[in-house]
């Protein structure tokens, strides 16, 4: 089988690759601009393609027939969305739509799609369910559900079986912890690496859950390999939440240093956002491994063998009125 994986050079398009790779016997294609991701994360077995999805995509289907799709390439820069709203929808949705057209005119047999648990917002009380309204509050997550609603009528009127994602905070190897828009615990990581003390965004209360991205591998595979998942929506990730703040201090104590948080101005965001994660035990077999502690661990020892790399800023923002302190 001919398996496309865009976004193959971030965390959790790499690390699904090389568990294809490792378990599969299938051609693995990949599609990555390099623009979150990085060349090192490409297992060598992927016949890499670096291109932007907004880009013409028609060759790719021509050359490579691919019968499924995962399609994880984003930037997934919650926070900066309202001050990036062009590039956020251009990124997020217009290339994501590139891609469906693709998907149904070379008929695709089955796109899992990796959305978010941005498309809650802030409506409803955690753990978030699927069948919970959606409002998101930012342009991240109106371009997630945006593309969520695509595929579904493409399903209804084109066939194209879908499956949606809503993975939340997942971590480990191959994380991008050079960006410091986004990946709050690769963020900690970088600073700790460069001896500054972590930040965080207000009093450090408001609650996530988080997973390690080995525990997401198998559901992943699973969502397209089985039926009941066509037309499914399916939250994926942690089924313990913890503040921000012990997240943080759990970090530190796994890092050995005597850095400690600093407290920055509240941001626009969910105070509490964790998912339910029954669907996803019941369709992809989700099972919640890997601790906290545990994870973090293994993901601090890969950080600290890693290559020094500028940290990533935007020069100019779309709009900078109402930008926080800490990114002016
Ligand atoms: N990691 C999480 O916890 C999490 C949570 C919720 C949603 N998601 C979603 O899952 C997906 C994967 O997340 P991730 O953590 O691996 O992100 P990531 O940033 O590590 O990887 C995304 C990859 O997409 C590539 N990319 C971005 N725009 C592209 C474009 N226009 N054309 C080609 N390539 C492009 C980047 O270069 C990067 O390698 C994203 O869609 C993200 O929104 C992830």
């Amino acid at each position: 089988m001919k398996i496309l994986v865009t976004g193959n050079a971030g965390l959790m398009g790499a690390r699904f690759c090389d568990w294809l790779v490792e378990k599969t016997s299938h051609d693995i294609i990949g599609i990555d601009d390099l623009s979150g991701g990085y060349q090192d994360n490409i297992h060598p077995k992927v016949t890499f393609i670096k291109q932007n999805l907004l880009d013409d995509l028609t060759p790719i289907f021509e050359q490579h027939e691919p019968e499924v799709i995962y399609h994880f390439a984003a930037y997934a820069a919650e926070g900066l969305s309202p001050f990036i709203r062009r590039y956020n929808y251009e990124n997020n949705l217009i290339a994501s739509v590139n891609l469906i057209n693709n998907a149904i005119k070379f008929d695709v047999q089955r796109f899992v799609f990796t959305s978010s648990m941005a498309v809650y917002g802030d409506s409803c009380t955690p753990p978030f369910t699927e069948n919970d309204p959606t409002r998101p509050i930012d342009p991240y997550g109106i371009a997630k559900l945006a593309v969520e609603k695509d595929l579904e009528v493409a399903y209804e009127q084109h066939g194209l079986k879908y499956t949606i994602i809503r993975p939340h905070n997942f971590y480990g190897d191959k994380q991008n912890i050079w960006d410091r828009y986004r990946n709050v615990l690769g963020i900690w990581m970088n600073q700790v690496i460069n001896e500054e003390n972590p930040t965080i965004f207000g009093n450090g209360e408001q609650r996530r859950a988080f997973s390690c991205i080995d525990d997401a591998l198998v559901p992943l595979w699973n969502a397209s390999q089985r039926d009941a998942c066509i037309g499914q929506v399916i939250n994926l990730g942690g089924i313990k939440d913890v503040s921000i703040l012990d997240a943080c201090l759990t970090l530190l104590d796994v890092t050995g240093t005597k850095l400690q948080p600093v407290f920055l101005e509240n941001r626009h965001e969910a105070k509490n956002a964790f998912s339910s994660w029954e669907k996803s035990i019941e369709l992809l077999d989700f099972e919640h491994k890997i601790e906290l502690r545990e994870g973090l661990e293994k993901m601090w020892q890969w950080a600290k063998k890693q290559p020094k790399r500028p940290q990533f800023t935007w020069h100019e923002y779309e709009l900078d009125k109402n930008l926080y302190g800490f990114w002016q």
